[in-house]
Parts: C-alpha cells; structure tokens; sequence
C-alpha cells in the first residue's frame, strides 16, 4: 500500500529511488489503516456520514449482484477498519437480503481504540427497511453484540415491527410515511449517541443521502476492473438538481486498486 495523496515524504511516487518510498510501498497494518481513516474531529460533536463503497472503471457498482467480485483483500481489510471506527453501519434491507449480513464482530486488534473512543466493542448495525421483509431469525437479528436496529417509517407494518422486536431488534422511527426520511435517519442515530456513521449503500440508500446532502465523506474504492452490462451505479435513484461536489481528501493504493476519500465541499 502507498500514498498517492496528499504528497508527503511516505509518498512513493515522485520518490521512486528512496528508502522512504520502499518502506511506504508495503502492507500497512490495520493501526496504521485505522489512523488514516480515522474520523475527523465534527464527528465528536454531531454526526458524521460516511459511505464506503467499491465502483469497477466503468461504474459498476456489484456484479452478478454482488460488490465482492470488485473488491480485493486489501479493499476488505479497509472494509474492516471503517466498520471498526464506526458506531453504527447504516445500510439499505435490500443489501442485507442479497449479500447476506451477519452482526459486526469484536475485533481484538481493535478493542483498545474502540475503548479509548468510548465505543462499544462492534458497531451496532441499522437496517433501513419499509417492508420489514426481513428474516428476523438470522443471526444478524437473533445473535448481535449489539442489538441490531431497524429504521423506519411510521406508517411501516405494525405487525411486522412486533415481530421485529420479539426477535430483540429495536425499531427506530425516522419518517411519517412508511419508509425513512435520511435527516431523520442520521439525526435518529446521533440522538442515541451514534455519531461516527457508516454506510454501505447499497445504491438506492445511498441515492437518497446524496440527493438529501446528508452524506459527508465518500471512501471509495476505484477496482481496477472493468464490466459493462447494466450494473447499478453505486448511488441511484432520482439524480440531484446540481451535481454535489466533493473534495479529494486521501489517495491510497495497492495493487492497481485506487483507495479513495472524498469530503463534502
Ligand atoms: N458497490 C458497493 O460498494 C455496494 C455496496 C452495497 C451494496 N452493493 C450492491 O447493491 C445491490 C443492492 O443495492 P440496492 O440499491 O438494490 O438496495 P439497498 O439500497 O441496499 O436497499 C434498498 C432497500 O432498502 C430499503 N430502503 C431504501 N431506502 C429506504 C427508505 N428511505 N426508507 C425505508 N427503506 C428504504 C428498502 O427496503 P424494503 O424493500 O425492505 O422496504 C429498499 O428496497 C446489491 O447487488 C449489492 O451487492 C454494492
């Protein structure tokens, strides 16, 4: 792994002889990856966004309908460590239904820094659903750390609410209608203290935190791939009156495959 940017004296290129650039280019551990993703200083007082997602070059955002034939062991790792400094990852049921989650586990390496941040020892995970078509007897809801939150609407099944509570999952409400207004989403999770977020997408939930300008930071993995077919992007659904812009925050790259961090101008 190295830096691409910002430029500094760990950066290999534009230093391609030095014993720097040699010891920049080489497995980074997850403490050092930790550091580099670390969440910015907001996000101790109010929430902070972040997606993290993995586009091919031509924009596909999964194949075969899944983000993993795009990823890499280095983009899973780095999935790993945005998991592990977050308080809750926020992801779309539809995700959850086709890549099958399981809770977030407590990872010893990074138990201390969890603690020292006043973190519990996993992310709690919040599925965004109006349908609650969901099988509450996974491990995802019935065998948590964390209990498993569900975000949705207030005009949501109120049977299928019961039935999500009796499986021990919390329902947080976070729009009048049946599904989840993204304000009230992120506002909902910063209430209960859960400030540094993570989403996963997929690409319709991800659609409407842009469009709702909502989403602070992207990390973005650039797969050196390419697929064509009719693949989502990794954010969809009704396109924002003007684009919204981003700033590079962070390049990083391994194998071809560009680690990318982009903060909301
Ligand atoms: N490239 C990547 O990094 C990446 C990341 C994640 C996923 N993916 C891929 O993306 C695909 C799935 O993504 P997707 O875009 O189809 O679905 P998604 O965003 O994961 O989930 C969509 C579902 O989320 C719920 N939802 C979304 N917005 C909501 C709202 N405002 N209120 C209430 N519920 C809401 C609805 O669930 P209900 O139907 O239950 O109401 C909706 O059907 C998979 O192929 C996956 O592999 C790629």
């Amino acid at each position: 792994m190295r830096r691409l940017f910002p430029v500094t004296d760990m950066t290999a290129a534009g230093t391609p002889a030095s014993d720097t650039a040699a010891a920049s280019d080489r497995e980074w551990s997850l403490d050092e990856l930790a550091d580099a993703y670390a969440y910015p200083a907001e996000a101790a007082f109010g929430p902070w966004l972040r997606a993290n997602m993995v586009s091919s070059l031509d924009g596909a955002g999964q194949h075969d309908g899944r983000s993993q034939p795009l990823s890499s062991e280095e983009d899973m790792r780095i999935f790993g460590t945005l998991r592990a400094l977050a308080d809750v990852v926020v992801v779309g049921a539809e995700t959850v239904r086709l890549e099958g989650y399981r809770p977030a586990r407590a990872r010893e390496v990074f138990a201390a820094r969890r603690a020292a941040a006043g973190q519990g020892p996993a992310p709690v995970i919040a599925v965004v659903t109006a349908s609650l078509d969901l099988d509450f007897s996974l491990p995802l809801f019935t065998e948590p750390l964390v209990p498993t939150l569900v975000l949705t609407g207030a005009a949501s099944s109120p049977e299928r609410r019961a039935e999500a509570e009796r499986a021990g999952v919390e329902v947080v409400i976070a729009g009048d209608g049946p599904g989840v207004e993204p304000e009230r989403a992120v506002a909902a999770l910063a209430e209960r203290g859960l400030r540094r977020q993570l989403t996963e997408g997929g690409p319709r939930l991800l659609g409407q935190f842009v469009a709702a300008g909502v989403l602070d930071e992207l990390c973005l993995t650039v797969s050196p791939t390419m697929t064509a077919g009719g693949a989502q992007r990794i954010a969809q659904g009704p396109s924002v009156e003007v684009p919204k812009r981003f700033a590079v925050a962070a390049v990083l790259e391994q194998d071809g495959f560009l680690f990318t961090r982009y903060r909301r101008i």
